[in-house]
């Protein structure tokens, strides 16, 4: 299955057997965030916009009711069953965005330059 990062456009393959967090894993992307792989954090969340998925309990501490209704799940807790567009959600939101700027810099780091 081919699944579609919106936030980059970039796409990445998923097995059937595979969670989307696992394939999203494989980019090697900078920054972004990778924790339980059990739906305990919630950092991976993501809101799926189209494609169909199978998926495994997530705690309503991480996924409303609200949430999941308008396709909030959580990236580690869902296997894609045919291709998906996904748009990252909060946390993983924060960390492609930082990704995103931290490339268009060319892959410097900007600040305030260290006291000598
Ligand atoms: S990685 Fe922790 S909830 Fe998905």
């Amino acid at each position: 299955m081919r699944i579609t990062l919106l936030d980059t456009g970039e796409c990445f393959d998923c097995h059937a057997d595979e969670s989307v967090l696992h394939g999203l894993a494989r980019l090697g992307k900078r920054g972004i965030p990778v924790g339980c792989r059990g739906g305990g954090c919630g950092v991976c969340k993501v809101e799926v916009v189209s494609g169909a998925f199978r998926k495994k309990a997530m705690s309503r501490a991480h996924v409303s009711a609200e949430e999941e209704a308008r396709g909030a799940v959580l990236a580690c807790r869902i296997c894609a069953e045919g291709d998906l567009q996904v748009k990252a959600v909060g946390k993983l939101q924060q960390a492609v965005q930082r990704t995103i700027e931290w490339q268009c810099r060319g892959g410097q780091r900007t600040g305030p330059a260290k006291a000598a």
